[in-house]
């Protein structure tokens, strides 16, 4: 039986960008080195047949927010992100007051570029800061220089409300002073969002197969986690996602949408998509290639893969989202998306709170401190017994 949604998530719509001025070594996300002269024409087209093709799965739904992403979109033209956008709505209009963030890469950004991606329609922006040390900037190989950034970061607090900056720590060589710095610095262009993640070496990247010297252990790591969560809380951020800090009000819409386990559409290179559709969940992937995506779209053959998400994934899928957010998820809204009665999952939610993991009350469950930061490792352990009690 498929499970039983009584009512469609909200739904977000994401694109995404697949291109960058070149490959930066930790990075594992689809992003290609940029061809001579960019697609920008053709990859528009691919897009909205791509948006077109997939119109009849969405039910008439409004998104609640758009994001656009990479890679790096900041790589086409306002011109073309406005016409886009103009293209995007007359096919599938947003609800009023959607948030439409972009991502930007502050070697990428023109001074007049921010006014005019403000004046086509983008009212969050997101800048790709990583660091504020030239050493760091120089071994991440990120294009930009710390006036760069700064100059970038001043900028977007100039054309938008609402803007946030990526920084990441656990840099190699790095000591807590200087995390600390990036964040004081960052705070200094008073951002209403903070993204902080610590540099992870993904397998197949060049840092995964060539790790840097001198990464700080473990130890230290965690201590500079602390001493920024405990600094932008002093400076009034609250700390809702493992990575994410927002002023009050300003949390991503977005990624809120996919932390609560709501629906997304995503078009592009590589994209991915999770919705909801007479009651069952479907994923899919698109063609990570530029180029194979570039030929398929055209002609509405843009998903690589799809599939249904079995009844009994679904509640590990649900608590990997709504455990990453600090203030966890309403009891109601596990029926609500998975469409499983919470009854499935209570024996096991009674066990992670014996085990200091979670705690909960008649109407909320949370993750503790300590269950945020094992969170893989919770799951991994108690939701296998999960998965044989919805077969
Ligand atoms: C999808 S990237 C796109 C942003 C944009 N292309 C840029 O780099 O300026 C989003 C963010 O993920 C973070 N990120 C990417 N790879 C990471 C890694 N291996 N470890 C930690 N953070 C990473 C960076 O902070 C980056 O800004
Ligand atoms: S610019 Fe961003 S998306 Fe592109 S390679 Fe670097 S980290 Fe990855």
């Amino acid at each position: 039986m498929p499970p039983n949604l009584l009512e469609l998530p909200p739904l977000a719509l994401y694109l995404h960008f697949p291109w960058c001025v070149r490959k930066c070594p930790y990075c594992d996300f689809n992003s290609h080195p940029m061809p001579g002269k960019m697609p920008e024409g053709a990859y528009i087209q691919a897009l909205l047949a791509d948006l077109e093709s997939a119109l009849p799965y969405l039910s008439g739904r409004k998104p609640i927010s758009l994001f656009l992403g990479g890679g790096t979109p900041s790589l086409f033209s306002p011109a073309a992100i406005g016409r886009l956008l103009e293209a995007i709505h007359a096919r599938l209009p947003w609800q009023e007051g959607a948030e439409i963030t972009m991502e930007a890469n502050p070697g990428t950004l023109a001074a007049a570029n921010f006014a005019a991606l403000r004046s086509v329609g983008i009212n969050r922006l997101s800048l790709g800061i990583q660091s504020f040390n030239a050493t760091h900037l120089k071994i991440l190989e990120r294009i930009h220089t710390p006036e760069e950034a700064c100059r970038a970061a001043e900028l977007a607090g100039r054309h938008f409300k609402r803007f946030n900056l990526d920084l990441m720590y656990g840099l190699p060589g790095q000591t807590q002073e200087l995390a600390l710095a990036d964040v004081e610095t960052a705070l200094s262009f008073a951002p209403t969002h903070l993204s902080c993640y610590q540099l992870t070496l993904e397998p197949e990247t060049r840092f995964g197969a060539c790790p840097p010297q001198d990464m700080p252990e473990d130890d230290l790591s965690a201590d500079m986690q602390e001493a920024i969560e405990s600094r932008l809380a002093k400076a009034g951020f609250e700390h809702y996602e493992t990575s994410a800090f927002a002023r009050p009000g300003q949390q991503c819409q977005h990624n809120l949408n996919y932390w609560q386990f709501g629906d997304y559409l995503g078009i592009g290179a590589g994209a991915h998509s999770k919705f909801s559709l007479e009651g069952r969940i479907f994923r899919q992937v698109r063609w990570p290639q530029p180029e194979d995506y570039l030929q398929k779209a055209v002609i509405g053959q843009a998903i690589q893969e799809e599939n249904e998400v079995e009844k009994a994934e679904l509640p590990l899928e649900f608590m990997m989202n709504t455990l990453r957010l600090n203030q966890g998820f309403p009891r109601s809204l596990f029926a609500a998306r998975t469409g499983l009665p919470l009854a499935v999952v209570e024996p096991a939610l009674q066990q992670a709170v014996s085990e200091g993991w979670l705690v909960m009350n008649d109407q909320h469950i949370e993750p503790t401190r300590r269950g945020r930061r094992f969170l893989n490792h919770v799951l991994e352990r108690w939701l296998p017994n999960v998965a044989e009690m919805t077969d």
